[in-house]
């Protein structure tokens, strides 16, 4: 497939060191331009590229930036992507640590994931967000394998979820559908299945034992 990743940082590093050697077509953008990717692109063989181009002629764009970014992307950056496009969102709201308050997340109810939908203007799959990014390198198992970890899935974009299914699949970790991107905030940080690391049955049970409330140290 050919997938932009957009972020180059621990999750967006590791994505495309796994999605090229799984033989995908990767383009990478970060904020400083492609001239600062030049290790990454020597030891994956990815393409360095902005951002729009990233997004360009892409089935799956993955956006992998602190949040706080997410409103410096381009304006009309999947335009030029595939018609269905799947994007993933990662993020994750750290308003003390990283991203500073977002009064759309702490006091209008958004989602994390809808405050990213609204900026892009396009409707997103959220996954990965609870995963360590060095589980992306050192945790893949084969299909069937007791040890297999288990991710939540969740979006209001059913065909784009399915096609993510089918990638985290091929990156060696089972999913769980976790419904809708309004159901999102039950893997948000500080759920109990945020950084789990466990099979399909306790993602199941975490999804259902979160509550919507945001712990204190997780408020702006
Ligand atoms: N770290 C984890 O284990 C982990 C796990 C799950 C989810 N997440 C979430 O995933 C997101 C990314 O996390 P991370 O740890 O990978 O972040 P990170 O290591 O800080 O990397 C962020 C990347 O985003 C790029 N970036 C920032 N602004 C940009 C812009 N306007 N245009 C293009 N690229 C831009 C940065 O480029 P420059 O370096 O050039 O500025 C950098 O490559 C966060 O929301 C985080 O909470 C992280």
């Amino acid at each position: 497939m050919k997938i932009g990743i957009i972020g180059a940082g621990n999750i967006g590093g590791n994505l495309t060191r796994r999605l090229t050697a799984l033989g995908h077509d990767v383009s990478v953008a970060n904020s400083r331009g492609p001239e600062s990717l030049k290790a990454l692109v020597e030891e994956t063989g990815a393409k360095a590229v902005t951002a729009t181009e990233a997004a360009k002629g892409a089935q799956v764009v993955v956006v992998t930036v602190p949040l706080k970014n997410v409103p410096d992307l381009p304006a009309g950056l999947l335009d030029g992507a595939a018609e269905d496009v799947a994007v993933i969102d990662t993020g994750n709201y750290y308003p003390k640590e990283r991203d500073g308050r977002i009064d759309a997340i702490e006091d209008g109810g958004l989602t994390e994931s809808r405050w990213t939908e609204q900026h892009l203007g396009h409707r997103v799959v959220k996954v990965f967000n609870g995963t360590y990014a060095q589980d992306l390198l050192e945790r893949p198992r084969p299909a069937g394998d007791p040890e297999r970890l288990a991710v939540p899935v969740a979006s209001d974009d059913e065909a784009a979820k399915q096609v993510v299914r089918a990638l985290v699949d091929e990156l060696g970790f089972d999913t769980v559908d976790a419904g809708g991107i309004d159901d999102s905030w039950r893997q948000q940080p500080a759920t109990p299945v945020y950084g789990l690391r466990a099979g399909v049955e306790a993602v199941k049970r975490a999804l259902a034992e979160a509550s919507p409330e945001r712990p204190a140290a997780h408020r702006a």
